[in-house]
């Protein structure tokens, strides 16, 4: 089995159309989990990571196991409002409208090599808005790592051309 086979699609949610990636079924089976936190990290394999910062919402549950797989730290990426402490925030574009997202200004502190995991890249606009905050920081990005790429939508060349290292397991 590849991690591909774990995950099942959902169609017409959350609207008519869509055929909706569900992970769930990838994070239920213990064989499929594993498998995925370990090909996450393949390309960087040897290299040094300080922290990993995950997106909500399911890129905490992969960024947290990949954090806790390589021992370093989680920097949770939250939508606007959720943190308790002091934030910045970076704003990014969805379908209709925008969103944002935030990190404490201290979870990151200046030279940390940073890692960032989310479940699944669309237009990369979520991701971007989190590398930009690991720079705001004075991180180091390392790059960012999917389980799923839908290559249609152009995410990868997103955040290729703004010079980050794209990762993912499936299309
Ligand atoms: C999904 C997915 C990514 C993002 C990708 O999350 O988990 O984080 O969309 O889209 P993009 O590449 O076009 O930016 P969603 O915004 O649905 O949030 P949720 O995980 O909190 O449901
Ligand atoms: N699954 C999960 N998140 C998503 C999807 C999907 O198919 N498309 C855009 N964000």
């Amino acid at each position: 089995m590849s991690v591909k086979d774990y995950i099942r699609t959902i169609p017409d949610f959350p609207s008519p159309g869509i055929m909706f990636r569900d992970v769930t079924t990838l994070f239920g089976d213990p064989r499929g989990f594993r498998m995925a936190v370990d090909l996450l990290l393949h390309p960087w394999a040897g290299v040094r990571i300080d922290k990993v910062a995950g997106l909500e919402a399911r890129g905490f549950i992969l960024g947290g196991a990949v954090a806790h797989q390589l021992s370093a730290g989680f920097v949770p990426m939250r939508k606007k409002g959720k943190l308790p402490g002091r934030t910045i925030e970076q704003s990014y574009k969805l379908e209709y409208g925008t969103a944002t997202l935030e990190v404490h200004d201290d979870a990151i502190k200046p030279g940390e090599k940073v890692l960032l995991v989310d479940d699944l890249l669309a237009t990369g606009g979520t991701a971007l808005a989190g590398l930009t905050l690991i720079e705001k920081l004075g991180g180091q990005t390392l790059g960012c790592a999917f389980v799923i790429d839908l290559p249609e939508l152009g995410g990868r060349q997103l955040l290729e051309a703004a010079g980050h290292q794209v990762h993912a397991l499936c299309a």
